[in-house]
């Protein structure tokens, strides 16, 4: 395979994540793999993504993700990006979830992922050579190192400054290899060389050379305040070198939960006392160089080189797998967001709503599956007035529309959900010209993929591009379409959840990429009678009390929500003078509600309300004045016999 390793760190430097890269890429070419090591994925070709670090590899992760949404990658947290960024940033975030596999370096970093993506966790402990000569401490002195760049992260001056706590008679000396990565760090780091009689820093020296070094040293402190699993640990294990060790999750994972080197990370004292009790006491230092040697086999190179072999024969594996059994046969093409990232926007606008006062949640989210599915059952709710009427006007009109359209025009439809009454116009099409394209687009994938394969079962002639996807990308999929002739669906008075300024310049945006003969089909509600509306969106069976409140269950399955539905009641108002039903979900009483994955609680008060929709009403000077708004005109409008809704084929105004 063809396996490119993306990493942050430059190339020649000695950063910890740049070594990794390096003895992977070594470990894969001994598998027999081609490897290329970059910093940046630029879209080369590759079977295999392997990146390094969740946050500053995420625009390589998404380029990969985009470009070959079907190929294994795989993400290494390697420090900060576990311990830190995961939980700050959301590019970070992104990139968890983009990945086929997640790699931590030793076992705790599992507990650090959001629950639903631990299964993609597979350790790998950073193996180490055994340094060529034996070890050949200095008779006279109890010397020990520290390897370790000099940032804060590191911690990098403590050992330098529990030397100075040592008794006079101790021979303790502390030797410290490390590049200065700010200039008033190395200012530090001489002045405590010149003042401090015990601390040497001997900058950054080669490999070779730092791992010699640390052959003749009695023991490695490692001083971090935080480490994904540190490099040094293996290589002092590999050297048999025996390691003191701030307490942290990076060192637990590798040395255990019990191992005797530890010390809090910044105490001083508490490093003096450990390493004056290594130095006096013998019993202590043997101690903690056979819990080292014991640890021996972990960091054995065969053993990393096979947990490589293990994971990447998983992952082709899991390809094959899906090769072979394909599903049933698609003649249909979906394209459009990746599921994870529709997750990543969707956990992103709830924080944002839930934050905000009044809060409120976009309804673009009620489509989950099932919510899909409880629409589906509003539809044929006796309340529910809306697709039958719409319906009638479709079957009677429909051989009348497809009339005022070219021969070969591409039927594009915003928000097609089952399409159950789009098959009226398909079917009035499919008999004027025998084939048809159609593109439906839709914000909910499985509905999607689901009205498709049925379409294309029904009606062979027919030719799908399904988009998962908002309005966003229906019209950036409008202008992909910009040179065919075309009709636009818009049905089902959809336009309804948008302000009506923002239906306006919608539909402008629609209306600039359709050409004169191009048509914009809208279905409308109608302003009626309040009572008629009230009942159309508080059924009496409660289904649309479900509907709405499915939105919390969405959160709840999606984002570790930990909402009672019980606890919320659906009400939905009529604000007849702004022409528009106004749907709520109201708390019963007070409540604090989590929700896991944004690492949030959101507190309600009894009858504390969330707008979760707004279904806007038109009269007909209402209509016109939205068509001439986006610079369409009303070629034709029908009503329903009842006169409930409308339907209106929109022509560019000034062709
Ligand atoms: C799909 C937006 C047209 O507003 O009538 C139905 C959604 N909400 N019942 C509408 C809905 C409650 C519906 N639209």
């Amino acid at each position: 395979m063809n396996i490119c390793i993306v990493t942050p760190a430059p190339a020649r430097s000695r950063k910890g994540n740049r070594v990794t890269a390096l003895r992977w890429a070594a470990i894969l070419r001994e598998l027999g793999h081609r490897v290329v090591i970059e910093q940046e994925y630029k879209g080369q070709r590759c079977d295999v993504l392997v990146a390094l670090h969740a946050r500053r590899s995420f625009p390589s992760v998404e380029r990969f993700r985009r470009q070959h949404p079907g190929l294994p990658l795989i993400l290494a947290l390697t420090g900060t990006d576990l311990y830190n960024d995961i939980r700050s940033s959301d590019v970070a975030r992104q990139s968890l979830e983009l990945a086929s596999r997640l790699i931590v370096l030793q076992p705790l970093g599992i507990a650090e992922l959001p629950a639903h993506l631990r299964d993609r966790a597979r350790v790998i402990y950073q193996s180490a050579k055994r340094p060529p000569g034996a070890n050949s401490p200095a008779k006279n002195l109890f010397e020990v190192c520290v390897l370790a760049h000099l940032r804060p992260e590191k911690d990098p001056f403590r050992a330098a400054m529990a030397a100075r706590l040592l008794a006079p008679s101790s021979r303790i000396r502390v030797a410290h290899l490390g590049a200065a990565l700010t200039e008033g760090m190395g200012e530090r780091a001489r002045a405590e060389t010149a003042s401090n009689p015990r601390y040497r820093w001997l900058g950054n020296l080669p490999r070779w050379r730092a791992l010699q070094i640390l052959t003749r040293c009695r023991l490695l402190v490692l001083t971090s305040k935080l480490e994904g699993g540190a490099n040094v640990i293996s290589e002092a294990i590999a050297a048999s070198v025996p390691i003191l060790s701030s307490r942290i999750p990076g060192s637990i994972g590798i040395l255990g939960p019990d191992y005797p080197g530890y010390f809090p990370v910044g105490d001083t004292r508490a490093l003096a006392s450990l390493l004056a009790r290594a130095e006096t006491d013998v019993t202590f230092y043997n101690t903690l160089r056979e819990r080292c040697e014991r640890l021996n086999p972990l960091v054995n190179p065969v053993r990393e080189r096979r947990s490589w072999g293990k994971l990447l024969r998983e992952l082709s594996a899991e390809k094959r797998r899906k090769a072979r059994a394909p599903g049933p046969r698609q003649r249909f093409t979906l394209i459009g967001t990746e599921a994870d990232i529709q997750l990543a926007d969707f956990a992103r606008e709830v924080e944002a709503g839930l934050r905000a006062s009044p809060k409120r949640l976009p309804c673009r989210y009620f489509y989950d599956r099932e919510g899909s599915l409880l629409f589906e059952a509003i539809c044929a709710l006796p309340e529910y007035y809306l697709p039958r009427a719409e319906r009638e006007i479709l079957e009677a009109r429909a051989a009348e529309i497809v009339s005022h359209l070219p021969r070969d025009a591409t039927l594009v439809e915003l928000g097609s959900g089952s399409a159950a009454k789009t098959r009226v116009l398909i079917e009035a099409f499919l008999e004027r010209e025998g084939a048809l394209r159609y593109v439906p687009v839709d914000i909910s994938r499985a509905m999607l993929e689901e009205s498709s394969m049925r379409l294309v079962k029904e009606y062979p002639a027919l030719e799908i591009t399904a988009i998962a996807g908002d309005y966003h990308d229906g019209l950036r999929q409008l202008k992909v379409e910009a040179d065919r002739p075309k009709l636009i669906l818009w049905l089902g008075s959809n336009v309804g959840n948008l302000e009506r300024r923002e239906a306006a310049s919608f539909i402008r945006y629609v209306r600039d990429t359709m050409s004169p003969w191009d048509r914009l089909l809208v279905g409308i509600d109608l302003r009626k009678d309040g009572a008629v509306l009230q009942k159309a969106y508080d059924d009496s069976r409660g289904i649309t009390a479900r509907f709405n409140r499915n939105i919390l269950a969405h959160i709840n399955r999606d984002l570790g929500g930990h909402f009672d539905l019980e606890a919320f009641h659906h009400r939905a108002i009529y604000n007849e003078q702004i022409g528009r039903i106004e749907m709520y979900l109201v708390s019963g009483r007070r409540q604090l509600i989590p929700i896991d994955r944004l690492r949030l609680e959101v507190p309600f008060v009894a009858g504390e309300t969330i707008h979760t929709e707004n279904s806007y009403k038109y009269s007909f000077a209402e209509i016109e004045a939205l068509a001439s708004a986006a610079g369409l005109c009303i070629e034709s409008q029908w009503l329903d016999t009842g006169r409930r809704f409308s339907l209106n084929l929109l022509a560019p105004a000034d062709p």
